[in-house]
């Protein structure tokens, strides 16, 4: 498995790995491309943002974005994390998860925040693994991202 930087070429595999979880392709485009172009903003974002790709024979097998932030008085948000079912299980996503720390370090953004539904016990159980503490039942937080580089 290969990581790089995602381009605009990989919004169409990043919007189908999205919508077979949730919403649909079109939908998904729309996000990712309006994101990755800074004219679609998460809330309190600022405009410094990120997207990894993890490819695989060429076929992109998972992504992580993330954006510096004023949100809750975090630094840094983690916008979308998506492993493809096949690929799960195999570290990619904590691959990924490292990635996203060093640029929110080089980029002096220590707090980092992320939400997860609470019924999401994958991603629930994957942000703790690595560190991140509940706030409350939707949001969870890295008090110092950097423990991520330390596993
Ligand atoms: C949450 C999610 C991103 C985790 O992805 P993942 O690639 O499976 O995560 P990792 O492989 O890095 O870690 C998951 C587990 O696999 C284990 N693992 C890592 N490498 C492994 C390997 N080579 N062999 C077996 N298990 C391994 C990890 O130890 C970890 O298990 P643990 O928590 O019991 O220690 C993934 O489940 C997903 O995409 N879910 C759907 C989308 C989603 O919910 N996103 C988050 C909300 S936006």
């Amino acid at each position: 498995v290969q990581y790089r930087r995602a381009t605009t070429d990989d919004i169409n595999a990043m919007a189908q790995i999205r919508a077979a979880v949730w919403g649909d392709v079109d939908y998904w485009v729309n996000r990712i491309s309006g994101y990755m172009n800074g004219t679609s903003h998460a809330q309190k974002s600022l405009m410094q943002r990120i997207v990894f790709v993890a490819v695989e024979n060429e076929i992109i097998v998972g992504f992580i974005a993330g954006h510096l932030t004023t949100r809750f008085e975090c630094d840094g948000e983690l916008e979308w994390i998506n492993i493809i079912s096949l690929h799960q299980k195999k570290g990619i996503a904590f691959a990924l998860l490292q990635l996203l720390a060093k640029w929110f370090i080089e980029n002096n953004s220590i707090i980092i925040c992320v939400n997860a539904e609470p019924s999401n016990t994958a991603a629930q159980h994957f942000y703790k693994q690595n560190g991140a503490k509940p706030v409350n039942e939707y949001w969870l937080v890295w008090d110092d991202i950097s423990i991520v580089l330390s596993k």
